[in-house]
This record gives C-alpha cells, sequence and structure tokens, in this order.
C-alpha cells in the first residue's frame, strides 16, 4: 500500500540554500562575555539533558511594522519582559526541538530542519502567530552554531540540543493576538534524556487526564500541552513510572501519545502501528523518519486508531512483542510495561526496537550513508 505523506513530510523535502549563503542573517555580536574555560569543562564533562546552556542565543523580534526584524546571535542571558506581555497571562507561545550533531570529521549536522520549520510554522498559525520564513529558521540555526560550535559534543548519545521558540510579548492584557513576537534560539550541550539512555521504561497510562481534545491544540508544539501533562506525570513519578501514555479525550479508548514523545507497537507477525496523526498528537519528525525507514526495510507500519483493551489482550497473547516510545529528545526509548488502575503488563524487549535506534542515530551521527537526505550540514569542521 503506498503510504502519502503528510503536508509537513512535503515541506520537509523542499529544497534548501546551502549554510553559507545564509549564515550572515543574523548578525553576530561580537561583544558577547563567553563562559570560563573551567565552566566550559565542568558542562562537557558531564552532560545531562537541557540543564546548561551554551554562551549564545538567536534573537528576532516581529514587529507590525517590521515584520521579523533585528536578527542577532547575541550573550546568552535573562531576558527582559514586560510583567504584562502576553505570554505570561494567555500562553501565546510555540516551540520546536532539534539536535545538532558532531561528525567524526569535526563538521556539524542537523536533522531535517524543513520538517521543524514547517511544523513551528503549523503551530503558529493554530497559535495566531505570525509565520516565520523557513530560510530565517535555517539561518538561526547556522548563526548559533557557528558562534558556538565548540559546544557541539561528540560521543554516544551526545548532541547539541536546540530549542527555538517564539513568545508574545506585547505588553496587553486584553485577550487577542499580540502584535509583538520575540523567536529565540536556545542551545544546550546534551547527554540523553533518559538517564538511563536506552533502557525500558515503565510507562503509566491515564486515564483520568488528557493532554489535549478534539479541535485543540494537540497536533502542534505549543507551552499548553506540556503544561497539562504534568500533574498526571507528577503523580506518576511519584509511583514510580518514569512518563505518562495518554489516551484521546473524546473516547478514552486509543493511544494519544506520551506527551514528549510518539509511540510505536512491533506485532508478533514483524509489522508495526502507531497511533494515527488524528489531530490530537504531535506529529513527531522522528515518528515520520522511523516511518520511513520501517518501510524502505520492508517493515508493514499501519497508522491506525491503538485501542487499549485490545493493545493489552495482544501484549498478553503474545501477539505484541515490542513497544517503543520516540522523539527527538528521547530518540526511540524502548517500553518495559504499562501500568493502569486496573491493570500492569510487562512488554518484552526486542531487537527492532534497537535496530531502529541504532540507524537512525547512526544517520544523524554520520556513520552510516544519508540515504534520505535528511541531514543538512550547519558548520564545517573548525570549532
Ligand atoms: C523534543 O523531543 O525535542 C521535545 O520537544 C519533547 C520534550 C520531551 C523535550
Amino acid at each position: 500500500m503506498v503510504r502519502h505523506l503528510t503536508e509537513l513530510e512535503k515541506l520537509a523535502g523542499a529544497p534548501l540554500p546551502a549554510a553559507s549563503e545564509i549564515a550572515d542573517i543574523f548578525r553576530r555580536d561580537d561583544t558577547a562575555k563567553l563562559k570560563s574555560a573551567a565552566e566550559y569543562e565542568r558542562i562537557m564533562r558531564d552532560l545531562a539533558f537541557g540543564v546548561d546552556f551554551t554562551d549564545h542565543m538567536a534573537r528576532a523580534v516581529w514587529t507590525v511594522e517590521e515584520g521579523w526584524a533585528q536578527k542577532e546571535i547575541t550573550q546568552y542571558a535573562p531576558l527582559s519582559l514586560d510583567p504584562a506581555a502576553a505570554v505570561l497571562h494567555y500562553g501565546q507561545e510555540v516551540f520546536e526541538g532539534i539536535k545538532a550533531y558532531r561528525h567524526a570529521d569535526g563538521s556539524v549536522w542537523t536533522f531535517r530542519p524543513a520538517y521543524n520549520a514547517a511544523r513551528l510554522n503549523m503551530s503558529n498559525r493554530r497559535l495566531a502567530i505570525p509565520e516565520l520564513p523557513v530560510e530565517d529558521f535555517l539561518a538561526s540555526l547556522v548563526g548559533l552554531i557557528r558562534a558556538d560550535q565548540k559546544w557541539v559534543p561528540e560521543g554516544a548519545g551526545a548532541s547539541l540540543y536546540l530549542r527555538p521558540f517564539i513568545i508574545a510579548t506585547e505588553a496587553f492584557l486584553g485577550v487577542r493576538a499580540a502584535k509583538r513576537y520575540d523567536y529565540l534560539v536556545i542551545a544546550s550541550p546534551s547527554g540523553p534524556y533518559f538517564k538511563n539512555g536506552f533502557e525500558p521504561i515503565n510507562v503509566w497510562v491515564d486515564r483520568e487526564y488528557h493532554r489535549a481534545g478534539p479541535g485543540g491544540m494537540g497536533n502542534v508544539k505549543t507551552g499548553g500541552n506540556y503544561a497539562a501533562s504534568l500533574l498526571p506525570k507528577v503523580v506518576a513519578h511519584e509511583n514510580g513510572y518514569d512518563e505518562v501514555l495518554f489516551m484521546d479525550a473524546a473516547t478514552n479508548t486509543y493511544l494519544d501519545e506520551l506527551g514528549g514523545m510518539n509511540v510505536f507497537v512491533v506485532k508478533a507477525d514483524g509489522s508495526v502501528a502507531t497511533p494515527e496523526l488524528t489531530g490530537n498528537i504531535l506529529p513527531g519528525g522522528t515518528r515520520a523518519s522511523i516511518i520511513e525507514l520501517l518501510t524502505d526495510i520492508g517493515v508493514e507500519v499501519r497508522e491506525e486508531r491503538i485501542a487499549l483493551t485490545q493493545l493489552l489482550a495482544q501484549i498478553s497473547a503474545g501477539e505484541v512483542v515490542e513497544m517503543f516510545a520516540c522523539g527527538t529528545a528521547a530518540v526511540v526509548t524502548p517500553i518495559g510495561s504499562l501500568t493502569g488502575t486496573d491493570f500492569s503488563v510487562e512488554v518484552p524487549s526486542g531487537e527492532l526496537t534497537r535496530r531502529i535506534h541504532d540507524e537512525i542515530t547512526a544517520i544523524q551521527t554520520g556513520k552510516q550513508p544519508d540515504r534520505f537526505g535528511w541531514l543538512y550540514q550547519l558548520a564545517g569542521s573548525d570549532r
């Protein structure tokens, strides 16, 4: 069966300008104060996820008069915000997650940036935020990486995690779309998202709270969806679980996603299933890439409604043999158990999850040829 590409996947295939053509769009402030050598050593020695940040950040400002302007690479520093800034009151905010990888020759690459640029604009449209030209998105990453190239770590599971985001900064308390926005990109030298790396996680299946409902914002990347996931996560952590699996809000019957990750199910017959994009689920770039990769190696992938009761029965009957979560931050992480108020099942570990993890990370880090054309070079080998 031929799979039709989503709008995002189509946009992700658009040709992009080379980094050298756009490297100067964000003007670098050469007076930025850099962290000390001791601080740099400390951060790079022991990489956590999203804890420490580099010397610079990218920034641009949107106003009604000028559109996106004031594009610069400046010192990483606290923001000065008016207490009436709309983002602080009504949550008008969108963000992305994308990584930079160092290859063996020292060059720095990123993974499917046009996908993230297109998804950022999908989120912008939903939150009534002006779209950011793809070229500006890309130029901000190139400019930031070129200023902070020494911060791209090397080694298994290590990357420079990039967090582009847009916030409504107009000082106004009326409820309407703001008339001023700030775009920023910050960067965090990071190790694995889960401290135990590629180890199975224990998942709490929540049927009390939902992260998003029909017509809401579940298919775009905005802070509110993550805020909605925090209370169930706190409770799950207190009870010893690593993550929460959310169900569809309309019927409480079908799997949605894990809040920060999509979910996949591997069947004993060798096929794979993942929840279809209903509008409540974030269309993950890693999710899309896994579907393409599996299809390429001859594995049948179905995007479909996955009913929890049926899934539990299939796990118990040995018809489901692996499950995993995936996302930019989490990459590919095996799921070791599912627990809810009235059930607890162990999910076996298997070879396919490991293979997908290894293939995706080998492409990202340049250890395997990029046969899908997913990589984009941000900078050369000079540090
Ligand atoms: C990402 O995977 O990049 C995300 O934004 C999700 C979050 C759990 C870090």
